[in-house]
């Protein structure tokens, strides 16, 4: 990754983006027999990429259920997934995982860092695994944690972190190998209401400077708003969709 590749991309120009995500007929059903549920139905949407997406709805309305689905944590029980032009249902899991760390980021409510390394290595792991840790990288992963304030944190590790610290550091490894998609679930919802804006802020930054596309779940109507598009679920169907995202036919 050189110092060039942090240019902003020009993602808000005239012409349609292609789309990076599409869900073709998705349902997830949950159990068997009796006791299965459904929790999500015919779900067919197009995400352009480079999108801002929030994805609204009650709770129990299938937001982290379709979060799973997008991030390869799980498989729809009916329909296809295709990311950046990868069909999911034809990948084994040994591919879905390898394609989770190298084209997925991914940003949790309760943060989720490793505990037993320190911040530096939180987010250098992708890079460790693929035995591709350059210097260059290192260099990269220290500007990154430098412009989201928490450079001094560098060789800390995540419990002598405050929440906020810590959701800095998640911001980082979601975004530091460029994933196609970041996956987002309620980023801002172990925070106070002031920490949450300002991760919020820096996910937006983010979002733009690297160029990725964000899928983030969210209870806040103030977060929903700073994205590009909105999603909404009731009872596992999309009953809205604002923006460039479609539903696809
Ligand atoms: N592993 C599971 N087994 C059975 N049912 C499940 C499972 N996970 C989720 N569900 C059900 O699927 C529905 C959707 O759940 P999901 O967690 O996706 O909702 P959500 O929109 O993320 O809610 P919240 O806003 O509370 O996080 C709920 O009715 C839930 O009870
Ligand atoms: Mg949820």
């Amino acid at each position: 990754m050189s110092a060039s590749a942090i240019r902003p991309l020009p993602l808000h120009d005239d012409a349609p983006p292609s789309p990076i995500v599409q869900l073709r007929l998705v349902e997830k059903r949950y159990g068997e027999g009796e006791s299965a549920f459904t929790a999500l139905h015919e779900i067919s949407l197009s995400i352009p990429r480079g999108r801002m997406v929030a994805l609204v709805g009650a709770s129990g309305s299938g937001k982290s259920t379709l979060l799973n689905l997008l991030g390869a944590v799980d498989r729809p029980t009916i329909g296809t997934i295709t990311i950046g032009g990868r069909d999911l249902s034809k990948m084994s899991d040994g591919d879905l995982a390898l394609f989770r760390r190298r084209r997925l980021g991914f940003v949790f409510q309760s943060f989720h860092l490793l505990p037993s390394l320190t911040v530096f290595d939180n987010v250098a792991v992708p890079f460790v695994l693929d035995r591709q840790l350059t210097r260059q990288r290192r260099q990269d992963i220290d500007r990154l944690l430098a412009r989201l304030g928490v450079a001094d944190k560098s060789q800390r590790y995540p419990d002598e972190l405050s929440g906020g610290q810590q959701q800095r550091v998640a911001l980082a490894r979601a975004v530091i190998h460029r994933p196609d998609v970041v996956l987002a679930d309620e980023p801002t919802g172990n925070l106070d209401a002031a920490t949450g804006r300002v991760i919020l802020d820096l996910l937006v930054e983010l979002q733009r400077e690297f160029g990725v596309t964000v899928v983030m779940a969210t209870h806040s109507d103030q977060a929903a708003a700073r994205c590009d598009d909105r999603i909404r679920l009731a009872d596992g169907r999309v009953v809205t969709v604002e923006g460039a995202v479609e539903v696809a036919r």
